[in-house]
């Protein structure tokens, strides 16, 4: 009884990696790459299909990014409305006393920069450049450095 457990057992054994086994046996090199290859390189309807297309996008947004595309993924959520006393995008009086406050604009960026009071550090856009931070106030209030 047991012997035949064994072999049952065996059999039911060589049987479950068997099959994987024989799978990856007739698998191409080519079927290999092609499951493995990276998901981003699939192609959707209607766009391009070239994968030179995507390099060609991922180069064009290195480079410093644009004060209007920073205040609008990041400070837009305070400062279009005055949120926590923010100064607002655009109110040139509120920008000017933020400034004189600060002791000029070197100060004001430094200040962004690290936070201040209810103000987060770089706004929240952690992987901002300090050269960003500034052509982002600059844009947002009209100051210049
Ligand atoms: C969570 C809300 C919030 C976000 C997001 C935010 N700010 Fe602010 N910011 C504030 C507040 C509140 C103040 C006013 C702080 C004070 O004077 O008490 C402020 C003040 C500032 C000041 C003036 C600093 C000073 O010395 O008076 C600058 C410059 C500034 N923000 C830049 C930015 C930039 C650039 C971004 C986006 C990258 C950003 N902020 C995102 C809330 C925010």
């Amino acid at each position: 009884m047991r012997a035949l457990i064994l072999l049952v057992g065996g059999l039911f054994t060589s049987l479950v990696f068997a099959i994987p086994a024989t799978d990856l046996d007739s698998t191409t090199r080519g079927e290999i790459s092609e499951r493995i290859a990276p998901i981003g390189s699939i192609c959707v309807t209607g766009e391009e299909c070239a994968s030179a297309a995507g390099i060609a996008a991922v180069s064009t947004s290195s480079g410093p990014r644009s004060g209007d595309a920073i205040y609008g993924q990041f400070c837009t959520v305070c400062h279009a409305i005055g949120l926590l006393d923010a100064p607002k995008k655009d109110d040139s009086v509120a920008w000017q006393a933020a400034e004189k406050k600060a002791g000029g604009f070197s100060s004001l960026l430094s200040n962004a920069i690290s936070g201040i009071r209810s103000m987060p550090a770089k706004g929240t856009c952690m992987d901002c450049t300090d050269e960003e931070i500034s052509t982002t106030i600059e844009y947002m209030s009209g100051l210049k450095p």
